[in-house]
């Protein structure tokens, strides 16, 4: 297949584009470049020893995303293009609504007029809520917390109607768990700006000595250790969960998640990350972050049984592989 990978310089997209290039498509990807490097485009072709197709360009312009789909003829869209920091979410919303939402309504629009009929997005766990787990795809979702997650659920809800209303239009909704992890060759991983929301890259950074402690938000919640628990999958996985998901995609609309089913706290990370890396992370227990809820993991069933994909890294190769990007490539 041709494939356009929207935000494909991106943590998540750049691992995508390998594994669709070793599975033999063909990849054209399109990113504005405002959270990522045009040095990935280089990586992902000395990692693959095969060429993709660049254009920076934004994917909320309209006469910029029609110039691409005139220029090529796709078979389907992955679209990762995004903006992610929750907390900036709160405190410029209309930059995260704006960019979310008119990507998504641009590029499906973009498609029914091309006639390009598979859509993948790149969707999130936070459209749960804070339901009990293990979340599964039949859940009724409850508000999330911030407006990042509700410009995850608009756009599911954008997708889903155009679906509806254009039969040959089939579209995967895929809700990520908690994306770690980088690829083994360790010239692609997660780079955010600035001092990193997210645990994992939080203690890259504390184990590298440029942050001198992890502040763990909270260790009274009901949990197996009074820490947060989620459902760590490994950005390699994850990133195959994505060419199963456009290869064998089913006509309507398709919503899976992509974790492992497992939960693991922020203390069972720390010690394996401490384990395995043979490196100490001091910390310190910190009052509980607002918004957060204390359990979050996937029932992963349904992507197992529909598309043949399930997660088989574990916590030691996460934690081994985001330090060793760390470490050796982030700079
Ligand atoms: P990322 O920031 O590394 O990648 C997103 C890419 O999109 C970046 O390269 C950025 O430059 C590009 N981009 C943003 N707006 C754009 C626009 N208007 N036009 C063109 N390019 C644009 O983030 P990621 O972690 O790889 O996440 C990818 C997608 O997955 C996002 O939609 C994110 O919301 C979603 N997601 C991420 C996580 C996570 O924890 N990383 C979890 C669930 C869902
Ligand atoms: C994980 C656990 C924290 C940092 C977020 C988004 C979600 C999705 C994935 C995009 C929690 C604890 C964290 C720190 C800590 N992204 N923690 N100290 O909040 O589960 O999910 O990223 O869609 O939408 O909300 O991930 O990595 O921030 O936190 O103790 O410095 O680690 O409290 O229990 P989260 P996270």
């Amino acid at each position: 297949m041709n494939i356009l990978v929207t935000g494909g310089t991106g943590y998540i997209g750049s691992h995508t584009c390998v594994e669709l290039l070793n599975s033999n498509h063909s990849v054209v990807i399109v990113d504005n470049l405002i959270n990522s490097k045009i040095e990935t485009i280089d990586k992902i072709q000395e990692i693959t020893g095969k060429d993709v197709v660049f254009y920076e360009k934004d994917v909320t312009n309209k006469e910029s995303v029609d110039e691409i789909f005139s220029n090529h003829k796709f078979d389907g869209i992955i679209h990762f293009a995004g903006l992610k920091a929750v907390g900036e979410s709160v405190s410029k919303p209309l930059d995260y609504y704006f960019n979310n939402l008119v990507s998504t309504m641009v590029l499906s629009k973009a498609c029914i007029k091309y006639g390009v009929n598979k859509f993948v997005f790149s969707s999130s766990a936070t459209v749960y809520g804070d339901n009990k787990v293990p979340f599964i795809e039949t859940m009724e979702l409850l508000k999330t917390t911030n407006p990042y997650g509700e410009t995850k659920a608009m756009s599911e809800r954008i997708l889903t109607d155009t679906s509806l209303a254009n039969s040959e239009f089939s579209v995967a909704l895929l809700r990520y768990f908690n994306p770690v992890g980088a690829h083994e060759s360790g010239l692609i991983g997660e780079s955010p700006n600035g001092i990193p929301n997210n645990l994992m890259p939080f203690v890259s950074k504390v184990a590298k000595g440029e942050l001198k402690k992890l502040s763990i938000f909270g260790d009274d919640y009901n949990t197996v250790d009074g820490t947060g628990v989620r459902d760590y999958i490994h950005v390699v996985d994850l990133a195959i969960g994505h060419v199963s998901a456009i290869e064998k995609l089913n006509s309507g609309v398709n919503v899976y998640n992509l974790g492992t089913g497992k939960g693991t706290s922020v203390l069972e990370i720390v010690n394996a990350f401490k384990e395995v890396n043979k490196i100490d992370i001091p910390y310190e227990i910190v009052e509980r972050r607002p918004g957060d809820i204390a359990s979050c993991y996937a029932d992963a069933n349904k992507a197992k049984k529909e598309l043949n994909w399930e997660a088989k890294k574990d916590i030691n190769e996460m934690v081994r592989d985001s330090w060793r990007f760390e470490k050796n490539y982030n700079i």
